[in-house]
């Protein structure tokens, strides 16, 4: 790993439907850090949510709300930070997220985040009439960044609690601080 790095934060990125936000908040639960949702961050900031920025603004817009908050993470310390599913397909999103936190990707194959998402309203890039094939196509865009995680982690065959503890262990030993069995 890079000596000039300082994992201060745990970032979590992933497609939509992978856990980001459940297993962020349990993981920062447990290790007595702050928890922080970058989505959240622009609703509160906006004033409105993020399907009405899309609606209103456009998505260029709130790619650059999602750019200024990344900017403002690097002086945090003891968070565990949920992204947007379209974070990290922005090479300078990465960058800076990797400065300061490790970067734990949460994976899953197209029909399981399907069968995760559907029903929800909540996001606009999947309020179309073939949300699966948006899935298949949007994941394979996104693969080659999500990729360039320092950890990849499977949720499909793992409970919430599972991936969870997994998360936890890994950071501890990015930190040079592994848990005990
Ligand atoms: C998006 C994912 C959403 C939200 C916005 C765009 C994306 O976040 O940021 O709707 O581009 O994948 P979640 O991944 O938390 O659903």
């Amino acid at each position: 790993m890079d000596n000039e790095r300082q994992i201060r934060n745990l970032t979590l990125v992933g497609f939509m439907g992978t856990g980001k936000s459940s297993v962020g908040r349990l993981v920062a639960d447990l290790m007595h850090f702050t928890f922080l949702d970058t989505d959240g961050v622009i609703e509160a900031r906006a004033g409105k949510t993020i399907r009405e920025i899309f609606e209103q603004h456009g998505e260029p817009v709130f790619r650059d709300w999602e750019r200024r908050i990344v900017e403002e993470l690097t002086r945090r310390k003891k968070t565990v930070i949920a992204t947007g599913g379209g974070l990290p397909a922005n090479e300078a999103n990465l960058a800076s997220l990797k400065s300061h936190s490790l970067v734990v990707c949460l994976w899953a194959a197209p029909e399981k985040i399907f069968e995760r998402v559907r029903g929800q309203s909540h996001r606009p890039l999947l309020n179309e009439p073939n949300p699966l094939g948006k899935i298949h196509e949007l994941l394979a865009a996104r693969e080659p960044f999500y990729r360039q995680a320092d950890v990849l982690v499977n949720t499909e065959m793992r409970s919430l609690k599972e991936v969870v503890h997994h998360v936890i262990h890994q950071f501890r030993l990015a930190r040079g601080h592994p848990s005990h069995p």
